[in-house]
């Protein structure tokens, strides 16, 4: 594996990340790249969009919202969305995502990153408690909430 990289998410690799695949099973676990979209439209400065480059490739999709004024607490520093492409899971590319991640919500001065994902077989849960993920309660969805405390 090259380094990997992280870059804006661009007219150039926006068709590249609808286009990563998943494995079976994973797709029920995932929200739509166009709400992420849709998010930044509405609001480009709380919304952050990133994809993971293996030299030219894109290999991964991560992203978030940075919003202290939200009055819910688990939606104020979130990650919304994150995958990897299924031919790119299990080295790393998901921890280097969750590790940008938190890089920039520590600059923007957050004190907390939260996840809110269903629990189940082939779901993320093992991957985000390995990359440091604490479960802190559920929504009345039945989600789980699982925090960073940086
Ligand atoms: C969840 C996902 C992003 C993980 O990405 P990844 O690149 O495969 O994860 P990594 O290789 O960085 O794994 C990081 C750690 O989590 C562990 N891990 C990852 N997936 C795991 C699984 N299914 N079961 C157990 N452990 C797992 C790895 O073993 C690794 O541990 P280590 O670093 O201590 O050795 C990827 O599986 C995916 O895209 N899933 C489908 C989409 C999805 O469910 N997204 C989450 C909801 S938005």
């Amino acid at each position: 594996m090259s380094e990997l990289r992280l870059e804006e998410l661009s007219a150039a690799t926006i068709v590249a990340v609808n286009n990563m695949s998943l494995k079976p099973g994973q797709e029920q676990y995932l929200a739509p790249v166009s709400y992420g979209i849709a998010a930044t439209v509405v609001n480009p400065q709380t919304s952050w969009q990133r994809v993971v480059l293996d030299g030219d490739e894109v290999v991964g999709y991560v992203s978030a919202n940075f919003d202290i004024e939200t009055p819910v607490e688990h939606f104020q520093s979130v990650l919304w969305r994150i995958n990897v492409d299924a031919d790119d899971q299990g080295r790393g590319v998901g921890r280097f995502a969750v590790a940008k991640l938190l890089e920039e919500a520590r600059s923007r001065g957050m004190d907390h990153v939260d996840v809110l994902y269903e629990a189940g077989e082939e779901g993320p849960q093992a991957f985000f408690e390995r990359v440091g993920f604490t479960t802190v309660g559920e929504t009345e969805y039945g989600e789980v909430i699982a925090e960073i405390r940086l």
